[in-house]
């Protein structure tokens, strides 16, 4: 008999940008479908069992978990853009600007996963090495072979990883041995790919088909004016794409694409933007592109990682100034161009990004507060997905994706974060900064326990 998960301690989330909520002796009822229930506050150790029978429950049909001090249980993260093909190329490259990159390192590793073996090697790796960072949904480009995409999404349904999956579309600006043969054939794959999403999942319970245009530079008119037609006929699907990344980037668009004046003009002309689409970096921002982005209700993937250290731009995105005008933003790993998959590590590269943001606006936009990060993380980004009804934060309703932190891992090498007179608050920080995946006990998605 499927059981409820009853989890008693603290639980730390965000109501809000502004609102980090400490529970402290918590009570969270998991239903077997893996929707939360119940978000009891101040409940004492001692009276957890006689609250579940005066709702009904019986000790048997409960699996309770005692947390002890220092453990806690948070929303899981949310990553909003990575690649799952440069799994193993992480960090490589370092300092080169975007499309020198693309071609030396990245275009002849993602040419790999023509191979299926090798793409089911690297993927099952990718998406266990995302669950055990802590990543309970992550938004992935795939490469452009179809083949390869349709395992990588069946192996986050089997691992029970919530997941976007996009076959990456780009039929021009790459190699011949590594792009798609035509406008037409590209968006006949994509076709494929997203049968094959519906037919694996068919409610989109877990994972979903993402519209995956690589990037302007890469996909001719027709190919985004296809992928614009499918997003039209398929108003539930994401879609994803680079944004206003780096200067070599955003000139080269704008030599390719002469009579747009900017990227918003660009994508909006295809069909591209809309409340579903996820860019990433959006570096640069004129003053019409972000108010463009407030009305369209776009969503920004920021990647501070990738940003300071591969494609040149060197500069990361005005997130302060997305939150000061309520767009949606969430945090990307942007693993390989990142040369990290944690999303603790993006969390405090925000932060170390914002600080010099504050800096370069002369104090004008404020660096970034770790709740703030912590938020990005976690509720940003089911904002930027739009599963922000389903997922994000522990409230009851929502589906119960999260993660049982124990900042007193033993683990060698780990020094102990609690001290006896840290608080809760402080204990949080102390994990934010400084925690890693050996204090991500237990992940779980939909309820199931994926590590
Ligand atoms: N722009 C187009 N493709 C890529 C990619 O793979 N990584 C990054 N960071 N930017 C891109
Ligand atoms: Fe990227």
């Amino acid at each position: 008999m499927a059981r409820h998960l009853v989890f008693h301690g603290t639980i730390i989330h965000c109501l809000s940008l502004q609102d980090l909520e400490i529970i402290e002796d918590g009570l969270v009822i998991v239903k077997p479908g893996g929707t939360i229930s119940s978000l009891v506050k101040s409940i004492g150790r001692a009276s957890v069992l006689s609250h579940l029978s005066t709702v009904g429950l019986s000790e048997e049909q409960c699996d309770v978990r005692f947390l002890e001090r220092g453990q806690f249980l948070i929303p899981g993260f949310v990553d909003t853009h990575n690649h799952a093909p440069q799994w193993a190329q992480r960090g490589i490259g370092q300092g080169m600007h975007i499309l020198d990159w693309l071609e030396k390192h990245t275009f002849p590793n993602e040419a790999r996963f023509s191979d299926p073996e090798h793409a089911r090697r690297v993927y099952a790796s990718c998406v266990d090495g995302f669950l055990q960072q802590g990543i309970t949904t992550a938004s992935y480009y795939g490469s452009i072979h179809p083949e390869a995409t349709n395992i990588l999404a069946d192996l986050c349904l089997e691992k029970g990883q919530r997941a976007f999956v996009g076959k990456c579309n780009m039929n021009r600006g790459a190699p011949d041995y590594y792009r798609d043969a035509t406008a037409e054939s590209s968006l006949s794959e994509t076709q494929q790919c997203l049968a094959h999403t519906r037919r694996i999942d068919p409610e989109g319970k877990l994972i979903k088909y993402v519209i995956t245009p690589r990037f302007a530079i890469t996909c001719e008119d027709d190919l985004l004016a296809g992928l614009g037609e499918i997003a039209k006929s398929n108003p539930d699907l994401p879609i994803q794409t680079h944004f206003n990344e780096a200067e070599q980037e955003m000139s080269y668009t704008k030599k390719l694409f002469p009579t747009f004046e900017n990227e918003v003009d660009l994508y909006d002309h295809f069909g591209l933007l809309t409340e579903r689409s996820i860019l990433a970096h959006c570096c640069y921002m004129s003053e019409y592109e972000l108010q463009s982005f407030k009305e369209l209700k776009c969503g920004v993937a920021h990647c501070p990682i990738s940003n300071m250290t591969v494609g040149g731009g060197f500069m990361a995105a005005p997130v302060r100034e997305f939150l000061r005008r309520d767009i949606k933003v969430g945090l990307g790993t942007d693993s390989g161009g990142g040369f990290s998959s944690s999303m603790l590590d993006a969390m405090r590269q925000a932060l170390v990004a914002s600080n010099a943001r504050e800096v370069m606006s002369q104090g004008q936009d404020k660096g970034l507060l770790i709740p703030e990060v912590f938020y990005l993380a976690t509720l940003g980004g089911a904002r930027v997905c739009c599963l922000d009804e389903k997922i994000g934060n522990l409230a009851v309703g929502k589906e119960f994706d999260a993660l049982l932190i124990d900042s007193k891992s033993s683990a060698p090498g780990i020094m102990t974060m609690v001290e006896d007179h840290d608080s809760m608050d402080l204990i949080f920080d102390k994990f934010i900064m400084t925690g890693d995946d050996r204090n991500i006990r237990n992940v779980f998605v939909r309820g199931r326990q994926v590590k």
